[in-house]
């Protein structure tokens, strides 16, 4: 086992976050279980280990009162505080028993069958963004597209005009330098001043849309978590929605981009996946193991245990590289490949145990009607320019731009819909 700081590859650096796979696979096969000096911590690759882990109730999330401790003697320390007792009510970062509390707030808020409407909502959405571009050009579709989509759909959910998702979006990417792990703006004002700043306008914004909600009831997710939130208090129900903004906004934006990226290096994909549009759910499954929007989470040991014959001391950071586990050889065949006939697929990019993603239901059913709506809008789609780059976040796996040339598809040009079973899964 490489326990060895000094041969540990460095995770943070650009060249390794552009290009991961090299990297991972070489540290699933030969140190599966290693201290790493660039993260300060423990880093896992393999599946088992992985998916162990997830489960594994001696690891810990709660990172918050961690963060404040090293931070607090510091520049800012009311930015690193506020940004600490905010964020400590997230139930990403909470463990049983409050977890389960927090949880149950929104158990089944995203389940596409307790929304009505949301599928055709998302819809619309989608041929709202595409319908205005013209017969044929050039777009970047992180910028017009995959990162609009969600952001729309999480502010009608919410029950927010959509005038006010542009304030949104520049909340959450100020609030994710610091969340995510940014290794590029690292300065402190950037990362715990700007976040701190956002998340006092955001955490206002929403207290706000609370007492509209009090005010007159509508039938959206902001009602539902006051409903089933009865037992949380007014800032804890606030900072849950500005999680679930946060959560659902960068992830399925990221899953649409590497998604589409490659429908256009896969003619052969692209072209079935036209012919049978049923096929894009399976399309996405794969595109979840191959890309996974979330590269690692990372946990706190609370005693001492043991992986892959290596004792992991309490107190110490332990990481869970997701996206290394979705391609372990010894689970997946042939796993660089992207195959949309495996089957069930084992993948981890949900993190299955007690944090499983709440969202799923809804990443899922964005990402498939993205793709629909893009392979029925357009006959052709192609790829600009390369290089491309991948943002520069430890957390988090996306493109930061997707520059494309298009054509619209004939029946599109004259306005014709096509038949919805054509896109319908
Ligand atoms: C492809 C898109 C998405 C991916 C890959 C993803 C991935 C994840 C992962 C890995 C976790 C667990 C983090 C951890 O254990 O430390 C998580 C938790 C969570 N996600 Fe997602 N997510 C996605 C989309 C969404 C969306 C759209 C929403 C809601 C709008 C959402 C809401 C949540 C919530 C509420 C949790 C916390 C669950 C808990 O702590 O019990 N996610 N997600």
């Amino acid at each position: 086992m490489n326990t060895e700081a000094e041969s540990a590859p460095d995770l943070r650096s650009p060249a390794v976050l552009d290009d991961p796979h090299p990297v991972y696979n070489h540290l699933r096969e030969q140190a599966p279980v290693h201290w790493n000096a660039s993260l300060g911590g423990w880093v896992l690759t393999r599946h088992a280990d992985v998916r162990r882990a997830l489960l594994d109730p001696r690891l810990s999330v709660e990172k918050m009162g961690r963060f404040e401790q090293r931070r607090s003697g510091g520049e800012g320390r009311a930015d690193v505080a506020f940004l600490a007792r905010t964020l400590a009510d997230w139930m990403v970062f909470n463990d049983p028993p409050r977890h389960r509390e927090l949880r149950r707030a929104m158990q089944n808020a995203f389940l596409a069958r307790d929304v009505p409407g949301l599928e055709t909502n998302v819809r619309a959405v989608v041929d709202e963004l595409l319908d205005p571009l013209g017969a044929e050009g050039r777009m970047d579709l992180v910028a017009d597209f995959a990162h609009p989509l969600p952001a729309i759909v999480i502010a009608e959910l919410f029950g927010m005009p959509r005038g006010e998702r542009e304030q949104l979006k520049r909340w959450s990417d100020q609030l994710g330098r610091f969340v995510l792990g940014d290794v590029e703006n690292t300065a402190h004002d950037t990362k715990y001043g700007g976040a701190a700043r956002a998340a006092r306008a955001m955490a206002a914004r929403f207290h706000a849309l609370v007492e509209e909600h009090r005010r007159s009831p509508r039938d959206d997710f902001t009602q539902l978590l006051l409903r089933d939130g009865a037992h949380l208090s007014d800032d804890e129900i606030v900072h849950t929605l500005m999680f679930v903004l946060f959560a659902g906004h960068e992830t399925t934006t990221n899953l649409i981009a590497s998604g589409v990226l490659w429908l256009v290096r896969n003619p052969a994909l692209t072209a079935r996946l036209r012919a049978e549009p049923g096929r894009v759910a399976d399309a996405v499954e794969e595109l979840l193991r191959m890309d996974g929007p979330v590269q690692m989470v990372f946990r706190l040991a609370r005693e001492d245990v043991e992986y892959g014959g290596t004792t992991i001391r309490a107190g110490e950071r332990v990481h869970l590289v997701l996206n290394a586990a979705n391609r372990d050889p010894s689970v997946f065949e042939r796993p660089d490949e992207l195959d949309i006939d495996r089957g069930r697929i084992r993948h981890v990019s949900f993190a299955p145990g007690a944090h499983f993603c709440l969202g799923a239901p809804l990443a899922r059913l964005e990402a498939r009607i993205a793709l629909q709506g893009l392979l029925a809008h357009f006959s052709l789609l192609q790829l600009e320019s390369e290089p491309l780059s991948w943002r520069p976040e430890l957390v988090i796996h996306g493109l930061r731009a997707l520059p494309l040339r298009y054509a619209r598809a004939e029946e599109r040009r004259d306005g014709r819909r096509p038949d919805p079973s054509e896109r319908s899964s």
